[in-house]
């Protein structure tokens, strides 16, 4: 690998050399083309393309590039590869659901494995964008309602992608996206408006991209939305001031698909040149879509559009990265190395993450069902179905299987009856009473219902949270035979659950969980694997209690069940069920207080207990925390039950008097622990200047004297609470 300075030097080398139009065929990448026109295009010198789906057609497409354009400037080669290229992982929310950042750092290193044996050297993820809307359909793809979360699992994901060194023959440029506030659409409707004050923007859309940017990411993603009335695309405060000037990001900023186009419908731009010449005065620096250049070799900006030395900034963004990447060395993959099944460790890995990424939702001495010889009968439209793999998936990825197959491998003694009963969408009540008729006949009833991966990802917003179907008749059919039963849900949002959730002794949330997906369930079923995964969203009462999350700010005038205390902080994030009789507070007349389940929900097949906790010292003054002294907290939970089980244990802190309203809670850190039976461990914690303060609406960052709660345990519930004192 050339030194720094000598790949300056190369850089500034081949600006010299360029002609504008060689130049701004490099601020493009060719949305998926058919590969005769991608050669033309590469002929025509354009200097990103979507991958060709093979090494053989991107080493072609490459040669091209080094050996019929003027400079020889390799290609980058994107492809979204957000959760698997041949082996996939399950979806990024049910990661989040682990609570172990490692399972997306592994799947991130897997994943770009498998992609840069191809030619791949660019994916467009991770998806860091916090999500308070299951409504909305890609919060599939991202970590969930926590700002903290997101920022700790894309670091993970950029970390893996890009590895040690992008000069690494495995290693892929990752793409931190979409810059910002994509998930505040209204109404959950995708690509919709976002209107953000200055100090949300800051405090819980911004912070994941600047963690991303601290890990170094290669690329960051602007989003289809407008931002308090501009267009991400076309947004120099965003792009430029903050991304690029305050976080210091010294790599590229690509635009969505189409998304400079669209700012004709934004009605921002008057026409592509426009549009383009708004964008990259912004900050873009490659636009997706190629509409820069035209097909007769001109360009639709000119040298008077934008300042020469804007393009020459995202030239040199540009080529900095293909010199990372050793392109200029050697772009090409040798095809007999190109990995197109799935190795037996990476379905290890991803099966470990499948079982992680497991929520116990609700348990009433149902599961485990055990390994011994019963009768189990197994029903709904996800019994059969091999529908796992979950939104943004490869067409080409291995295939999985469905759960009746993964639970007969994995639990050989069980005498199982298949009987779907109802599909996913329409139904038939005979069906159903048909399906159960003989449920006297069986140990155990296995439920199999969820919502297929069609119905979430881009695109895919929905006005109903409920099951779709007739599925919610078939758990209420079943809940009615009275025979121990358990519902495994399979879904890519929180859904909601309230019209039968009462009946059922069992829910367990499966996601969208990958190629390994159904093999985890069936093993969670029996007892091999004990689910300790927490929910990284909520999971509200009804469709029109959205958005409801945990870290909500208190408002003067917070619901509370009635009989609790009045004033004092009221975490509607976790309260209910049972409403109040204050007339005057924040509430719904119509509905329970509080979400179904919480953010930081999940159950075990043991139980765990806590200590008290400790922290040291309670008190500390501003000018020692800005000199970097951290208070630090320890708590030991104890596996109290039989079984061997993980554990996640969760910081939150509350910051009581601010002079901007504060959230209830905010998470600031946690661990996921696996602890035999009987056996106790520590965890310990640090929080420091940046962990206990907020930016006001003019983007100053504050940690303000006063008085904090920290909460620790295994989630919002139950958690022990003490207190520290920050000193002016
Ligand atoms: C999505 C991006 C994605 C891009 C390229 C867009 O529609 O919003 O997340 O990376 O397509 O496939």
């Amino acid at each position: 690998m050339t030194s720094a300075p000598v790949q300056d030097q190369l850089v500034e080398n081949l600006l010299e050399a360029m002609t504008w139009e060689e130049k701004l065929g490099q601020l493009q990448i060719a949305f998926r083309p058919r590969l005769q026109d991608a050669a033309d295009l590469v002929r025509g010198g354009i200097g990103a393309i979507f991958w060709p789906r093979s090494a053989a057609a991107t080493n072609e497409l490459q040669r091209i590039a080094r050996e019929e354009t003027a400079h020889g400037i390799p290609l980058l080669v994107g492809l979204d590869v957000i959760h698997g290229q041949r082996t996939t992982f399950p979806v990024p929310l049910a990661q989040a659901a682990s609570f172990d950042p490692a399972v997306s750092e592994t799947d991130a290193r897997v994943t770009a494995q498998e992609a840069a044996s191809g030619g791949v050297n660019w994916t467009f993820s991770p998806m860091i964008d916090v999500s308070r809307d299951p409504r909305w359909g890609r919060v599939v793809e991202g970590f969930g309602e926590d700002t903290y979360v997101n920022s700790v699992f894309g670091a993970a994901k950029v970390r893996g992608y890009q590895g040690d060194s992008l000069g690494d023959p495995d290693s892929i440029l990752a793409c931190a996206k979409h810059f910002v506030a994509y998930g505040q659409a209204e109404g959950g409707r995708d690509y919709n408006t976002v209107d953000v004050s200055g100090q949300r923007l800051r405090n819980v859309y911004l912070d994941p991209f600047r963690a991303a940017v601290d890990a170094g990411v290669a690329t960051v993603m602007a989003a289809f939305n407008t931002v308090s009335g501009r267009p991400a695309h076309a947004n120099h405060h965003l792009l430029t001031s903050i991304l690029k000037d305050e976080f210091g990001f010294e790599g590229v900023v690509v635009g969505d698909a189409d998304g400079v186009v669209n700012l004709l419908d934004h009605g921002i731009a008057e026409d592509l040149d426009d549009a383009l010449r708004q964008s990259f005065a912004a900050g873009l620096d490659i636009e997706m879509g190629g509409n820069v250049t035209t097909s007769d070799g001109g360009t639709r900006l000119g040298p008077g559009d934008v300042p020469s030395a804007r393009v020459d900034d995202a030239v040199r963004r540009v080529l900095r990265l293909k010199l990372a990447l050793g392109l200029f060395a050697d772009p090409y993959r040798s095809p007999g190395d190109e990995v197109v099944v799935p190795s037996s460790e990476s379905r290890r890995a991803a099966l470990t993450t499948a079982e992680k990424g497991l929520v116990l939702l609700k348990n009433h001495s149902v599961l485990p069902l055990g390994t011994a010889r019963q009768r189990v009968l197994l029903v709904g439209p996800y019994a059969n179905s091999t529908d796992h793999l979950g939104a943004w998936v490869q067409s080409f990825a291995e295939p999985a299987g469905s759960l009746a197959e993964a639970i007969r491998e994995e639990c050989p003694e069980w005498d199982v009856t298949v009987r779907e009963g109802t599909g996913f969408f329409g139904g038939d009540l005979d069906l159903i009473g048909q399906a159960v008729a003989d449920a006297a006949d069986f140990d155990a009833i296995v439920v199999a219902v969820g919502e297929p991966s069609a119905l979430t990802g881009e695109a895919s917003s929905r006005s109903d949270l409920r099951l779709p179907g007739a599925q919610e008749q078939l758990i209420r059919a079943v809940a009615a035979t009275g025979r121990p039963s358990a519902v495994v849900m399979f879904n890519g949002r929180p859904l909601v659950t309230s019209d039968w959730i009462d009946a059922v002794p069992a829910l367990l949330e499966a996601w969208h969980s990958g190629l390994e997906g159904p093999r985890a369930v069936a093993r969670a079923l029996s007892g091999a694997v004990n689910p300790g995964g927490r929910l990284p969203m909520t999971f509200p009462r009804s469709s029109s209690q959205v958005p409801i999350y945990y870290d909500h700010e208190n408002t003067g005038r917070p619901a509370k069940v009635s009989g609790s205390l009045a004033g004092g902080v009221v975490d509607v994030g976790l309260m209910g069920p049972g409403n109040t009789d204050d007339h005057y507070t924040s509430k719904y007349k119509d509905l329970d207080l509080g979400p179904q389940f919480p953010f930081g929900h999940g159950l075990s097949y043991t139980t765990f207990g806590y200590a008290e906790v400790d922290v040291s010292p309670t008190t500390i003054t501003l000018a020692e925390l800005q000199a970097g002294r951290t208070v630090k907290v320890a708590v030991t939970v104890t596996n109290t039950g039989d079984l061997t089980g993980d554990e996640v244990t969760m910081l939150f802190i509350r910051d009581l008097v601010a002079s901007l309203a504060q959230p209830v809670r905010r998470l600031r850190a946690f661990t996921r622990n696996s602890l035999g039976a009987g056996e106790t461990k520590t965890s310990s914690f640090e929080l420091g200047w940046k962990d206990l303060g907020f930016s006001d609406n003019n983007g100053r960052y504050l940690v303000e004297p006063g008085a904090f709660e920290i909460h620790v345990g295994g989630g919002l519930e139950g958690t022990a609470r003490c207190g520290l004192d920050v000193l002016a």
